[in-house]
């Protein structure tokens, strides 16, 4: 008799054992009524927006760091910075969010979508050297679920050509490369600090580079193409096409506040990666993830891939892992689903011109095509994140992972049971993240 939550049986986890994301404090609340008192709301010489960049840009190990709206205005800034024109071509990895990609178009440059790395995610550096043309500006490199990407290996691919690297770091602030920093390794990089990453001011984002001259560009870009002059008086005098992207007061507030805490997070995040790994390494039909040797994890995502060829199924990949996740999820484990494709499978990157509007739905899509990118859409179909935007392994408890473990110990002994039982089919659950 199967005593599986999915049959009936008790779920292994209350709903009540998660913490959730953000982790608001009392420091944050008074960070915030701070801005308040003062009454200085906005403005690019605003006190915590200022005292934010020059936090992050010591925290990362570089001389400069610019507030920006959102990661998407960050990694566009850096973009720019870096000499990306229109008619140029950037290298981004084709298993990513959107944003990454969509900064290119902002730029007015074209997108070429990379395969990636089984293990990591990330951008294989062996696929790079055929995609550079003569027209790439850029190689953009994602820390994807906060795991580094293999920076010597893309950069030394990038220095062969000369072509700069800029770093989407929205997912891995303060986690260490070979003993650095990310968000130090690019020519320019941008990062997110929206609600859901594990810096984490509401919505902004975070451009940071070690040149004088390209964090001018990316703070003129950020304000009108204006200068930020520390005297009152404003000359109105805009250098070239700029946009308000500018960063927010009472976010920088929020989210200096929280950098205090972020090693606090990131190690609390790998503790519980760590054992939960330990456990799940020994589970027929599961792949844990594990860290680059020599680098941290945020753990933004814990990815884990289901493996039907370690347990002989041979029906469609994502009904398996559709499944595990239904029967793990009423047993109580946080899981979720991040990206259900690859970005290139998208409308907007099928589209016969690369200038449109959101709603140029008349326009014919280009087939898609999995096979172009084999390994992105293939780690689609069998990946589950334990954990999610409001519940993710840095505010968790250690005991937690003894009972997420046990609770994957409970349904892989019953997989043919779960493989059975009435199945419905509601929507795969997405992580409402970004
Ligand atoms: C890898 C990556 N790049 C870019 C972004 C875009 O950041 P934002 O939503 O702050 O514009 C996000 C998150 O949203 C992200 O996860």
């Amino acid at each position: 008799m199967s005593s599986l939550a999915i049959t009936g049986g008790t779920p292994l986890i209350d709903a009540d054992r998660h913490r959730s994301w953000p982790d608001i404090t009392e420091d944050d609340r008074r960070a915030v009524d701070r801005v308040l008192q003062r009454g200085t709301t906005a403005g690019p010489n605003a006190p915590e927006i200022r005292a934010l960049e020059e936090e992050y840009a010591a925290y990362v190990g570089v001389r400069h760091c610019v507030a920006t709206s959102s990661g998407t205005a960050s990694l566009h800034a850096a973009l720019a910075a870096v000499g990306v024109r229109p008619g140029g071509q950037v290298i981004v990895p084709a298993y990513t969010f959107v944003a990454s990609a969509l900064a290119v178009i902002h730029q007015g440059a074209e997108v070429v979508f990379s395969d990636v790395e089984v293990d990591s995610y990330n951008l294989d550096p062996n696929r790079l050297e055929a995609l550079i043309t003569d027209r790439t500006q850029a190689i953009m490199a994602v820390h994807i679920h906060g795991r580094p990407a293999d920076l010597d290996a893309v950069t030394a691919v990038a220095d062969r050509h000369g072509i700069p690297v800029v770093e989407d770091n929205s997912q891995a602030h303060g986690i260490r490369y070979k003993g650095r920093t990310t968000g130090s390794f690019g020519l320019a990089s941008g990062a997110s600090i929206n609600q859901s990453k594990n810096l984490s001011g509401g919505e902004g984002g975070l451009f940071t580079t070690d040149d004088d001259e390209l964090a001018l560009i990316a703070r003129r870009l950020v304000l009108y193409g204006e200068d930020v002059l520390p005297e009152v008086t404003r000359p109105y005098w805009s250098h070239g096409v700029g946009y308000n992207y500018r960063g927010q007061e009472m976010v920088c507030a929020l989210a200096r506040s929280q950098l205090r805490r972020l090693d606090d997070y990131n190690a609390r995040a790998q503790d519980n990666a760590e054992s939960l790994t330990a456990a799940l390494e020994g589970i027929n039909g599961i792949a844990p993830p594990r860290p680059r040797p020599g680098s941290d994890c945020s753990y933004w995502k814990y990815a884990v891939r289901v493996r039907p060829e370690e347990i002989g199924f041979d029906g469609d990949p994502r009904d398996l892992r559709d499944r595990i996740m239904g029967a793990l999820r009423a047993e109580g484990v946080e899981v979720s689903i991040w990206q259900p494709q690859p970005v290139p499978a998208q409308p907007v990157f099928r589209r016969t011109t690369q200038v449109w509007h959101p709603r140029a739905d008349h326009e014919p899509l280009r087939p898609w095509d999995p096979a172009d990118f084999p390994v992105a859409s293939a780690l689609c179909d069998v990946t589950l994140s334990v954990g999610s935007v409001r519940r993710p392994l840095y505010v968790q408890e250690a005991e937690l992972m003894n009972q997420y473990s046990r609770a994957f110990d409970k349904v892989m002994a019953e997989l043919d049971t779960v493989m059975s039982a009435p199945y419905q089919h509601s929507p795969r659950p997405l992580d409402t993240s970004c």
